[in-house]
C-alpha cells in the first residue's frame, strides 16, 4: 500500500492544487519508454494509490465479528427543530456594496477569503464520515467499470449497440476513479477506507450500463447531498471538481442506454445514509482493518413496474421487472435489442441525443412497490443492518431536482407491499420535477424539507430509496 499520501496530506496544504491531481497517464508514460522521454513534467506528480486489480465477483458467505454502523461513545435522541437566526436575513442584496473592500476587486466577505492559508483535510466528523462514504463509492466504481468489460465482450457490446470506442470510454472512466479515489485518501489520511471485494445484478451488457447509470446517479446525488455541509471548504472544492465528472459518467451511460441525456434542469441530492443504503448490498466483502461507517441502512425498497422502454402501453401495470432493489435495474432478456430503459423510439444503442422526448412514465402513473422489514444483515461482511426509526407506512417521498412530493401510499393487506400514484409538480414554469433518474422513499409522515435540510427526513423513511426511472 501506497502511504506516501500520509505525505501528500500535510503536503496538500503547502503544495499548489496540481500535488493533488492524478499521475495514473503521466506513469504509464514513464514505465511504456525508459527513456529519457519520461517527461520532466510527471517528476513532481504524487502516486496513485494502489489497489488490489482483481477480486471474485461473489457474494459474502461468512457471518460478521462486527455488526452494526460506527457509533460514537455517546449518541443523542434527534436533531431539534430550529429557527432561522436572525444574521441569515440582513444582508439588504441590493446590488450595492455594504461594507469596505478588503483589496481593489474584492468585495468583503466569502469563507477562506481572507489569506488563511487552505488545509485539504477533514476538520470534523461529519467531514471524514461524509469523505470515507464518497471513497467507497470511487472503489466501487473503479471495480464496476472493468468489470462490466471483462465480463462481456467487444461483440456483446455490439449487440447492444455499443462500439469498442465506447468500451474504451469505460476504461478511462476507470482511470478517472483511481485518480479520484487518490484524492479522498490523501485528505483522509492513513485508515482511509481500502477497495472491497464487491457483487453486481446485471447478467448482460444493457442491464450493466442500467446498472452503471444508476450507481453513478446515487454517487452523484450522495455527494451534492453533503457538499455544502461540510466544514471542510478546502475538501469540498476538491471534491466538487471530481463529482462533475462523475457526473459527466452518468450523462453518457445514459447516452449509451438511448435515453434523453438531460431531461431535469437541475440535478437531485440525497442524504448519505440514502447513498450508503443503495451501495452496501454490492459490497461483498472488505479487507480486515476496514474502516467502518456510521450511516444508516434503510430497509430495501423494491419497484414491482421501473418504468422502462420495454413497457410500453400501459406501463402501469404491474410487471416486477426489477433484477435488484434499491437501484431497481431493469430485467433484459439476453439477445433483447431494447436498452434497459431507453427512451421510446431509440432502444437500439447509444444516442448522443434524441427529439422523441415521449417520457418513460407520466403524472398519474400507478406505481407498485415492495419493501422489507428492518433487521437485515447488508453490506461489506454481511456486518451491517437494515434499521428504520420510522412509524407505519403512510406516504412516498419523490425525491427530485430541486423538490421533495409526498404522495399517498396505499398499503395492501400484507403490510410490505401497495402501490402510489405518480405526482405533477413543476420546480419552475414548464419543468415537470419529477424526470430523469431519481430517488423514492416510503415515510410514515409527510415533513417540508427543502434541499439543505433534506436529511431530516432520515428518522421519517421507513424503507428506501429506490432509484426510479422517470424519464
Ligand atoms: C481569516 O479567517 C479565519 C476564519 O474566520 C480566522 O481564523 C483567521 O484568523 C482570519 N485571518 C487570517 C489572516 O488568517
Ligand atoms: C446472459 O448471457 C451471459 C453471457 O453473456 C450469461 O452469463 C448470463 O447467465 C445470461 N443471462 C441469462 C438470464 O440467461
Ligand atoms: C471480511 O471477510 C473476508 C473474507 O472472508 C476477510 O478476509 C476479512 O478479514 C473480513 N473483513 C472484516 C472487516 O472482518
Ligand atoms: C393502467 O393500469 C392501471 C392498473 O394496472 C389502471 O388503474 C390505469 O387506469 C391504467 N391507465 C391507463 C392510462 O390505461
Ligand atoms: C419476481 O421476479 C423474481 C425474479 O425475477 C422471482 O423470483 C419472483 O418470484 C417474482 N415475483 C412475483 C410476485 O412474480
Ligand atoms: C421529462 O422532460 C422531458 C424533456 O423536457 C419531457 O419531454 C418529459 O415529458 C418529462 N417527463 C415527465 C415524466 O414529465
Ligand atoms: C409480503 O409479501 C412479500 C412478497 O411476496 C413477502 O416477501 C413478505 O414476507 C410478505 N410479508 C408479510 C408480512 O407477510
Ligand atoms: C420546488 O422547488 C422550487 C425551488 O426551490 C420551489 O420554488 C417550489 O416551490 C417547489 N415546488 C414544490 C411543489 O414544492
Ligand atoms: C427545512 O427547511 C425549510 C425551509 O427551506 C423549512 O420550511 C422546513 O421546516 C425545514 N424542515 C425541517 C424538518 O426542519
Amino acid at each position: 500500500m501506497i502511504w506516501k499520501s500520509i505525505f501528500g496530506l500535510s503536503a496538500l496544504g503547502l503544495l499548489p492544487l496540481a500535488s493533488a491531481l492524478p499521475n495514473d497517464i503521466a506513469a504509464r508514460a514513464t514505465s511504456s519508454s525508459s527513456s529519457s522521454a519520461a517527461s520532466s513534467s510527471s517528476v513532481s506528480a504524487p502516486p496513485t494509490r494502489s489497489h488490489p486489480s482483481s477480486l471474485a465477483h461473489s457474494s459474502y458467505k461468512g457471518t460478521a465479528l462486527t455488526t452494526g454502523a460506527l457509533t460514537a461513545s455517546s449518541v443523542g435522541t434527534g436533531i431539534p427543530s430550529g429557527s432561522v437566526s436572525p444574521a441569515e436575513t440582513t444582508y439588504p442584496s441590493d446590488g450595492k456594496l455594504h461594507n469596505a473592500e478588503p483589496a481593489p476587486y474584492v468585495p468583503a466577505g466569502g469563507v477562506g477569503t481572507n489569506g488563511s492559508i487552505p488545509v485539504y483535510n477533514a476538520k470534523s466528523d461529519f467531514d471524514y464520515e461524509s469523505l470515507a462514504l464518497a471513497l467507497y463509492q470511487e472503489w466501487i466504481e473503479l471495480d464496476l467499470f472493468q468489470d462490466g468489460l471483462r465480463r462481456f465482450s467487444e461483440q456483446d457490446f455490439k449487440a447492444a449497440g455499443l462500439t469498442s470506442q465506447d468500451r474504451n470510454l469505460i476504461a478511462f472512466m476507470a482511470e478517472q476513479e483511481v485518480g479520484h479515489a487518490t484524492l479522498i485518501s490523501n485528505i483522509l489520511g492513513a485508515e482511509a477506507p481500502q477497495q472491497c471485494a464487491y457483487v453486481y445484478p446485471y447478467t448482460n451488457v444493457q442491464e450493466y450500463i442500467d446498472f452503471a447509470q444508476k450507481l453513478t446517479r446515487f454517487g452523484e446525488a450522495g455527494v451534492y447531498g453533503f457538499l455544502a455541509h461540510l466544514d471542510s471548504r478546502e475538501a469540498a472544492t476538491l471534491l466538487t471538481q471530481s463529482i462533475t465528472t462523475e457526473a459527466r459518467q452518468q450523462l453518457i451511460f445514459r447516452q449509451f442506454q438511448g435515453l434523453f441525456p438531460m431531461p431535469e434542469w437541475f440535478e437531485v441530492g440525497i442524504p448519505q445514509s440514502w447513498a450508503w443504503t443503495l451501495l452496501a448490498p454490492y459490497i461483498s466483502w472488505c479487507p480486515q482493518g476496514q474502516t467502518r461507517l456510521v450511516w444508516q441502512n434503510f430497509p430495501a425498497l423494491k419497484i414491482l413496474n421501473q418504468p422502462s422502454v420495454g413497457s410500453s402501453g400501459n406501463s402501469s401495470a404491474f410487471q416486477n421487472n426489477t433484477i435488484s432493489s434499491g437501484t431497481n435495474v431493469v430485467k433484459v432478456p439476453n439477445g433483447s435489442k431494447a436498452s434497459g430503459s431507453g427512451s421510446s423510439g431509440s432502444d437500439c444503442g447509444a444516442t448522443v441525443t434524441t427529439d422523441d422526448t415521449t417520457p418513460l412514465s407520466f403524472a398519474g402513473r400507478q406505481v407498485a412497490l415492495q419493501w422489507e422489514t428492518p433487521g437485515k444483515a447488508v453490506g461489506p461482511n454481511n456486518s451491517y443492518v437494515t434499521t428504520s426509526q420510522a412509524k407505519t407506512a403512510k406516504y412516498v417521498a419523490w425525491v427530485s431536482q430541486l423538490n421533495v412530493t409526498y404522495t399517498p401510499l396505499r398499503v395492501s393487506s400484507n403490510g410490505t407491499r401497495g402501490y402510489t400514484i405518480q405526482p405533477d409538480t413543476e420546480v419552475y414554469e414548464g419543468n415537470p420535477a419529477v424526470n430523469g433518474t431519481m430517488f423514492i422513499a416510503i415515510t410514515d409522515s409527510n415533513p417540508v424539507v427543502t434541499p439543505f435540510n433534506l436529511s431530516l427526513i432520515n428518522p421519517h423513511v421507513v424503507a428506501g430509496p429506490a432509484i426510479y426511472q422517470a424519464g
